[in-house]
């Protein structure tokens, strides 16, 4: 199902566009535990135990794969049932077994700028295939507090603008991005790709150097992009 998103943004929005938040962030720190989070995933990968990555149903083309093939590793876990709307909820989740087998990753996300963190996941792909590309969810007054972030830059993750097709590849270790007003997807390597997604609150020192929107705050990182430009 392919759904439309026409909501007015304000005028200095350009999509597709993104918010490297590598500034915020020790990105050092992060590629230095390349090899210790690939090496925990291939371990994963051989005991073929983990849960498919599902889209959602706001898929860019209609008839596109809505489980294509990424599989993720919960670092936090459901209370109770898992509802999409609680990602960001942080009395809604609790430290994962992912958390124990990556303890040292942990203590990276540890340093990123939230108050508190609710979903956290790896999602990877040994087979590196296309990620279709989605919305992650229709409600333009709704802005979910995340980083997304990689450590390494092998897999070509971009935001898409529906309208004009033109794509922007993510180029930074780290993206906050707008995740209803455009689309996002990844293409195929055929190798082994590997990210991670933090929802939460933002600290209120990091959330006091972001911009925010009169209207449609699910644009939020795209303001942000385009206010530094
Ligand atoms: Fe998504």
């Amino acid at each position: 199902m392919s759904s439309e998103v026409a909501e007015k943004v304000a005028p200095r929005i350009r999509y597709p566009s993104y918010k490297s938040l590598d500034e915020f962030i020790d990105v050092e720190w992060l590629k230095s535990l390349d090899g210790y989070v690939t090496d925990r995933i291939q371990r994963r990968v051989d005991q073929q135990q983990d849960i498919q990555f599902y889209t959602g149903p706001f898929t860019f083309a209609e008839k596109a794969p809505v489980k294509p093939g990424s599989k993720m590793v919960y670092l936090s876990q459901p209370k109770g049932e898992d509802d999409y709307y609680d990602l960001n909820n942080p009395d809604a989740w609790e430290a994962a077994a992912g958390a124990t087998e990556f303890s040292e990753l942990m203590d990276f996300v540890r340093t990123l700028p939230f108050k508190a963190t609710a979903r956290m996941l790896i999602m990877y792909d040994p087979e590196g295939r296309a990620v279709t590309a989605h919305r992650d969810h229709v409600s333009c007054n709704l802005c979910h507090e995340f980083i997304w972030f990689r450590t390494n830059l092998r897999k070509p993750f971009y935001m898409l603008n529906e309208n004009t097709g033109e794509k922007r590849y993510v180029t930074s270790h780290s993206a906050w991005f707008d995740s209803v007003n455009q689309f996002h997807g990844g293409d195929a390597t055929g190798e082994l790709a590997i990210s991670i997604r933090v929802d939460g609150l933002f600290s209120e020192d990091f959330k006091a150097t972001i911009p925010v929107p009169e209207y449609n705050l699910a644009s939020t990182p795209s303001f942000w992009a385009c206010s530094a430009s």
